[in-house]
């Protein structure tokens, strides 16, 4: 009797999962072996994925182009590429003046995000250049004839092996650095230029 109810039970398994197996509810089934038949499992769900291609295979989905002639919201294009450094110091002027609270405002986005690179002074001297590329110092002649434009052009667009930092500081705090690293040269002596990384031309 015992085997017979257990035959039974196993038999209506089995054509129970035959009948699941079978009927197609229309949902895709399982993309890999061991989701076949699993319709809650969110892991095969429609949805974008940003690093994935699109149907077509062309181009990631989740990443589209924004429109032509659109700009984010909070964004400034900044329209020089970045060979163009020396155009940006011929057109551009600096927007600020170095009031106190530019220059603290200067002070503070150097010492958050260009002195772990350049040093508490601009002489390239930074904690990480350990085992980041040294940077050369910004005391140098060369800098400080630069117009403020193609100073300003640097961490807008980065230079051989520093990055662009146009993510990390906006206008407002790239041209107020700018006016940090004049007045860190009132006090700092002329440092003597040093060849540029390995990368490039500076
Ligand atoms: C990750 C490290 C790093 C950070 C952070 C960084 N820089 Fe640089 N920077 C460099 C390196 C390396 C170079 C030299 C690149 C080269 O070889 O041309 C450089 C070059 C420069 C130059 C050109 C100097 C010259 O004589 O050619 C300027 C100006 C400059 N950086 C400004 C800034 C400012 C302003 C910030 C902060 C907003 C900043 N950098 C943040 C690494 C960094």
């Amino acid at each position: 009797m015992r085997n017979a109810s257990h035959t039974l039970f196993f038999a209506a398994v089995a054509a129970s999962a035959t009948l699941l197996s079978s009927c197609d509810v229309g949902l895709p089934a399982g993309r890999t072996p061991h989701r076949e038949g699993n319709r809650l499992d969110m892991g095969d769900q429609l949805k974008l994925k940003p690093q994935r291609k699109d149907l077509f295979g062309t181009r990631p989905t989740g990443l589209m182009e924004p429109q032509p002639g659109t700009v984010a919201v909070g964004e400034t294009p900044y329209p020089y590429a970045q060979n163009e450094a020396d155009k940006a110091g011929a057109e551009l002027k600096n927007p600020l003046e170095p009031t106190p609270a530019v220059l603290a405002h200067g002070k503070f986005v150097y010492e958050n995000v260009c002195i772990a690179c350049h040093g508490p002074k601009g002489a390239g001297d930074g904690t990480v250049t350990a085992l980041f590329p040294k940077p050369p110092s910004l005391m140098t002649q060369k800098v400080r004839e630069w117009p403020d434009g193609q100073l300003f052009h640097r961490p807008m667009r980065g230079q051989n092996s520093m990055p662009s930092h146009a993510r990390q500081v906006d206008q407002h705090d790239a041209w107020s650095v700018v006016l940090w690293i004049r007045e860190m040269e009132k006090s700092e002596p002329v440092a003597p230029e040093t060849a540029p990384s390995p990368g490039g031309k500076s």
